[in-house]
């Protein structure tokens, strides 16, 4: 028997207390401890650790919430806010301090149990499984490559509650992820391609940074010399790593065609290419699909996902259909005030905006990407993934380059 995990509670952030106690005995928690003020459980923290911290969030002000982030969250990064009607302002200012979950007071038993079902699985030791890793490129910068990486690892997330999800930022220097998700993160690329040799699920854990609903983040490094590091021998050991410990792994992929992007693109078992309805865009996916159909990915592996698709222009997803010869498997329309919000304040469009159109389509794509029939039976007859060995990617490489 695995021993009982410890919880933590602030003043009556549980109530009830039965609906909690029942929660959290049946996902694996010892009987509650109780400490009367924020103070007082940053105080025992200093000396003890517990798995999880249950905390008011409600008329929580500028002080109490530096107090979480930066004397409560370091030692137990497992928390759940608690607030009977509170405001977004309020949750958003939550989640900026680092509390990954908030849950309506007075707490009910599925709310709750949905939020420690999200901690809990970022708490257990990651079981060895064969993830899946979905690629997010586009050969031009600024077409929302990032905004749908994050969004859709959000959606995964999300919708599956019980499994692993990691977002990686493969721009492995000076990558947007971590401003997107507004992350102070403690290690980041770098630190693991330090220790690429001694990598089990545990470290890979320990080295990721948590990020919304529940998902683990990987974020780019600001050390420049880890360009270097991170060769595509490096990459693609970081990368199995990822498969053999989450369930779904997002790449956030440079623009650029290196071979450390051109090993992300082979292992994945999805692509999703970005593209909008603008001449030079349409142009540089054309490129793309054709260096894609020359490197042999199945046509089933690539999503190509037309981004503000509604957005003012003369060329419609007819079009872009015609010139890249191919159907397009998703349109996410332009919410030009929902990304820039979200942005700001530092949460996917996903968790601002739930109920949008453009919140929905990501989720329409996630749920595309997550079962593909088509794609997986690819993958199984070798004709989808085929990394190859470094030299025949470098002497295909030189062939591209040349043609
Ligand atoms: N559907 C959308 N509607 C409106 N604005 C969007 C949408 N998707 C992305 N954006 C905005 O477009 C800009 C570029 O997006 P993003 O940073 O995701 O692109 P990128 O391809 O990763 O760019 P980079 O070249 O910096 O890597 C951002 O300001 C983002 O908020
Ligand atoms: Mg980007």
């Amino acid at each position: 028997m695995p021993e009982a995990r410890t919880v933590l509670v602030v003043g009556d952030a549980d109530a009830p207390r039965d609906t909690t106690d029942g929660v959290l005995t049946e996902r694996g928690f010892r009987a509650a401890e109780h400490v009367d003020t924020l103070a007082a459980a940053a105080t025992r923290l200093r000396s003890e650790s517990f798995d999880l911290v249950i905390l008011p969030i409600g008329g929580a002000g500028p002080k109490e919430m530096s107090l979480i982030e930066h004397d409560i969250r370091p030692s137990s990064p497992f928390i759940i806010g608690t607030a009977a009607g509170a405001t977004q302002e309020l949750i958003l200012g939550a989640l900026r301090a680092g509390i990954p979950e908030f849950v309506p007071a007075p707490l009910n038993p599925e709310e709750l149990d949905v939020a420690v079902r999200r901690l809990v699985r970022r708490m257990e030791p990651a079981l060895r499984t064969r993830g899946k890793i979905i690629a997010v490129y586009s050969a031009k910068g600024g077409l929302g490559t990032t905004t749908v990486a994050v969004n859709v690892a959000t959606a995964i997330a999300r919708e599956h509650t019980d499994e692993r999800v990691a977002l990686v930022d493969f721009v492995v220097v000076g990558g947007d992820v971590r401003v997107v998700l507004d992350l102070k993160p403690s290690y980041d690329i770098g630190d693991l391609v330090m220790k690429v040799d001694r990598i089990d699920g545990e470290l890979l854990s320990s080295l990721m940074t948590p990020g919304p609903s529940g998902m683990l983040v990987l974020p780019s490094s600001d050390r420049p010399e880890v360009q270097d590091l991170i060769e595509s021998n490096a990459a693609s050991a970081i990368l199995s790593q990822l498969r053999a410990h989450f369930n779904y792994v997002v790449l956030d992929l440079e623009h650029y065609l290196g071979e450390r992007t051109i090993g992300a693109l082979d292992t994945a078992d999805r692509i999703v290419l970005v593209t909008q309805l603008s001449v030079p865009a349409l142009r540089s996916t054309q490129r793309t699909l054709n260096l894609f159909n020359r490197l042999g990915y199945a046509p089933a592996k690539v999503a190509v996902v037309v981004n503000r698709a509604n957005a003012e222009s003369p060329l419609t997803i007819g079009d872009a259909e015609t010139v890249l010869g191919r159907a397009i498997n998703g349109k996410l329309p332009n919410d030009f005030t929902a990304c820039a919000d979200a942005t700001t304040k530092g949460i996917p469009v996903l968790e601002h905006e739930p109920n949008s159109s453009l919140a929905n389509s990501y989720r329409h794509l996630a749920a595309n990407l997550v079962g593909t029939p088509e794609a997986e039976s690819a993958a199984a007859n070798g004709t989808s993934n085929g990394a190859g060995d470094t030299d025949s990617r470098k002497r295909r490489l030189y062939r591209l380059g040349r043609s």
